[in-house]
């Protein structure tokens, strides 16, 4: 379902325009918290590292499904501010991937129209890791088939503090009077700032949590949660989440 929506992701008037053969359901921006890879190694009696390694292809096999399917956005809980607090050797494992990934991805991002994005403070990860993401940045930067917002060492709580700074030294600097501050001014300090509203947040793994993440994004984002851990969650999981959202009504507070 297709809403026409002011900047700040309000609804100005409700219209169904998506047609029931649009496999996105008119969802253009979908977000997942990626959750159940230390569970899916545990019940194979494996590693956790290798759970993980799993949950790297299965961002890849949804990042493809995505562009397929027509998804304007994904954005991916990758790592969040508060993993720092895991054990050292699960740290390093996460970044070797994150590392891995990004080479061995970024050709196929550049020939299937993908750009890259990150959220979230990912300048204080280790420098080989902030070059590599720069370049990879840069070289998908004019590609227009689907973006892929990856969030990196993200905490929206984070993400509102530093937009909170940067609109009070706007303030402090006197270029705008604190009255006039609104939410689109809100909206656009966030690192989402460029992308559009979002439509359907979904966590895997039975959790039923946003663990700190886009939470002024998700203010009428539809949530689905689903029992699949993460390296199961495969495109067929992707269509049933965007069908459940092809069902919701959706009235962002209105009636
Ligand atoms: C949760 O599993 C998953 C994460 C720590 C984040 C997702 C990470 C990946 C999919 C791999 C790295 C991603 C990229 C893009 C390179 P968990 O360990 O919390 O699972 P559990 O709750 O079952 O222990």
């Amino acid at each position: 379902m297709k809403l026409a929506r002011s900047k700040n992701g309000s609804a100005d008037s409700v219209q169904d325009t998506a047609g029931p053969s649009d496999p996105t359901h008119g969802a253009r921006h979908v977000a997942i918290i990626m959750d159940g890879n230390g569970r899916w190694a545990k019940r194979k009696h494996l590693p956790r590292a290798l759970g993980h390694k799993k949950g790297v292809e299965a961002v890849r096999n949804i990042v493809r499904a995505g562009g397929e399917l027509g998804l304007e956005v994904m954005t991916l809980y990758a790592f969040s501010s508060e993993n720092w607090n895991r054990p050292e050797e699960e740290v390093s494992d996460l970044m070797g991937l994150l590392r891995q990934y990004i080479q061995s991805d970024i050709e196929e991002f550049v020939e299937n129209g993908v750009r890259l994005k990150v959220i979230g403070n990912y300048r204080a990860l280790a420098s080989d890791i902030v070059a590599m993401i720069d370049n990879a940045i840069e070289r998908t930067a004019g590609n227009r088939k689907m973006t892929l917002a990856v969030a990196l060492n993200y905490g929206a709580q984070d993400e509102m503090l530093r937009a909170v700074r940067n609109i009070a030294s706007r303030v402090k600097a006197g270029e705008m009077e604190p009255e006039a501050i609104a939410l689109d001014d809100i909206a656009a300090a966030l690192d989402t700032a460029d992308l559009p509203p979002l439509d359907l947040l979904i966590r895997t793994s039975g959790e039923l949590r946003l663990s700190n993440f886009l939470l002024w994004q998700a203010a009428y984002a539809e949530l689905y949660f689903t029992e699949a851990l993460w390296p199961d969650f495969d495109r067929i999981e992707l269509e049933k989440a965007l069908q459940s959202f092809g069902h919701r009504e959706r009235r962002f507070g209105g009636r």
